[in-house]
């Protein structure tokens, strides 16, 4: 019996290695592990996404398309009676196209939707998924911690479930300001519930989530209850509205 120690002490060892490996690659989904791990196992999960998320049309209208809209239509300047006229969206981490499928859907929008995502698989997804509406959707492979898009180019950018995956949370939404035009949109999400302590540190808490944004420069700030595990937190880019009086 004396190896019985050994084998216990085995033991223990492969239940801890299997927790780590559990914790590293399921739970937080390789964000300890780097950005191409990260973007590797999305490129594995892609064709299950949907089918995992069961994302209901109803829902994602009531909470997410129908306020972009309303705000689109009220705050910038996109103010058809009935419909959002030309408006440019970005939707960061776009995975299967999520947000562009359900806005695109909305009869209210005419305007256009430009995802972004680093998962060449997850976009597989969601340019099979978006093939209906042509011109109106296009799909970029890109980070997004440097956004390749002009400054003040966009009327609304959305990222939805993905801000605590990314390298630097601070980074990206400071380039999500960056091409949000004066007046525009932003919809990001805020991971919280019983599964945001296992991020260790990389999920912030309301009030210093709504502070970061506040510090790069967004106005009316506001979060709004969602799901158990996000919160939506709504923003907008301060309008240049001035009086030049050069021009008087
Ligand atoms: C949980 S999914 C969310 C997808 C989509 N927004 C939704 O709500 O269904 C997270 C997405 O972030 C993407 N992602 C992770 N790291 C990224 C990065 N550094 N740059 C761009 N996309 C990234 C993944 O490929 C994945 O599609």
């Amino acid at each position: 019996m004396s190896w019985l120690p050994a084998v216990l002490l085995l033991l223990l060892l492969l239940v801890a290695l299997g927790w780590l490996l559990h914790w590293l690659l399921i739970r937080t989904e390789g964000i300890f592990l780097g950005r191409r791990i990260v973007v590797w196992l999305y490129d594995l999960a892609a064709g299950r996404y949907d089918a995992l998320k069961q994302f209901d049309p109803d829902t994602e209208s009531a909470f997410v398309t129908w306020p972009l809209l309303r705000r689109l239509r009220s705050e910038t300047g996109f103010l058809g009676r009935n419909s959002v006229s030309n408006a440019l969206v970005l939707d960061v981490a776009t995975g299967t196209g999520r947000l562009p499928f359900f806005l695109l859907n909305e009869p209210g929008f005419d305007g256009r939707v430009v995802g972004l995502d680093a998962s060449a698989g997850m976009l597989a997804q969601a340019r099979a998924k978006l093939a209906p509406f042509g011109q109106r959707a296009a799909l970029v492979r890109q980070s997004a911690q440097a956004l390749p898009f002009a400054d003040a180019a966009f009327a609304a950018v959305t990222c939805l479930e993905a801000l605590e995956f990314l390298p630097d949370d601070a980074a990206a939404l400071g380039e999500m300001a960056r091409v949000l035009r004066p007046g525009g949109v932003l919809l990001v999400t805020r991971r919280q519930g019983p599964e945001a302590p296992y991020f260790l540190g990389r999920c912030r808490d309301r009030d210093s989530f709504e502070a970061l944004l506040t510090g790069l420069g967004l106005i009316d700030v506001r979060s709004q209850p969602w799901q158990v595990e996000y919160e939506l937190v709504w923003a907008k880019r301060e309008s240049t509205d001035f009086t030049d009086d050069t021009d008087r």
